[in-house]
């Protein structure tokens, strides 16, 4: 059966860098949706090791391979965000039991505020303990995460953390 409806899903995050994790969620989400919109927060009380600019450089070079899948920016609510997409499915990763409380949170502030619908899709066990924080505090120690970040952004970690 074919259907004119567009389907279309928002993983939104920081990517402060994007990880194996995040493009294992990206990647799925890809073959399940006709369009996979990648939503970059900008965050201004937050200084991030990475730039905006560079975050989305790196995004758009990892998530080549998949022709559905576009990046953007955005500021404030997320919902908005997703009205103005015309996307009202998000889709989250779960690591872990302890990811859930506060993704399960927002995904019921999110209906409640726009009608916005939260998708959880288990992250592969092997990203089971991978978030951008630990890939810094490792890189920034001189530890290898090659095994856990695209080779351009392990690239960009070694060179922005390498000491002056
Ligand atoms: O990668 P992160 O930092 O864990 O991503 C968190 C993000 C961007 C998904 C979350 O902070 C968010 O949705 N922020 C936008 C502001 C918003 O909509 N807040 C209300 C959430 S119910």
């Amino acid at each position: 059966m074919t259907s004119d409806i567009r389907r279309a899903a928002v993983c939104p995050g920081s990517f402060d860098p994007v990880t194996n994790g995040h493009l294992d969620i990206i990647s799925r989400s890809a073959r399940i949706f006709d369009e996979v919109i990648v939503a970059v927060l900008v965050n201004q009380s937050k200084m991030g090791l990475f730039s905006i600019e560079d975050r989305i450089e790196m995004l758009g070079e990892v998530t080549k391979p998949y022709e559905n899948v576009r990046i953007e920016t955005f500021q404030g609510l997320l919902v908005d965000f997703c009205r103005a997409q015309d996307a009202m499915v998000v889709v989250k990763g779960l690591r872990a039991v302890s990811d859930f409380d506060y993704e399960l949170q927002m995904a019921q502030m999110n209906i409640g505020l726009a009608g916005v619908e939260t998708l959880f899709m288990p992250t592969n066990p092997v990203h089971s303990f991978l978030s951008s924080s630990l890939v810094k505090d490792v890189a920034k120690w001189g530890g290898d995460v090659s095994a856990h970040v695209p080779d351009t952004v392990a690239r960009r970690l070694t060179d922005r953390l390498r000491p002056q």
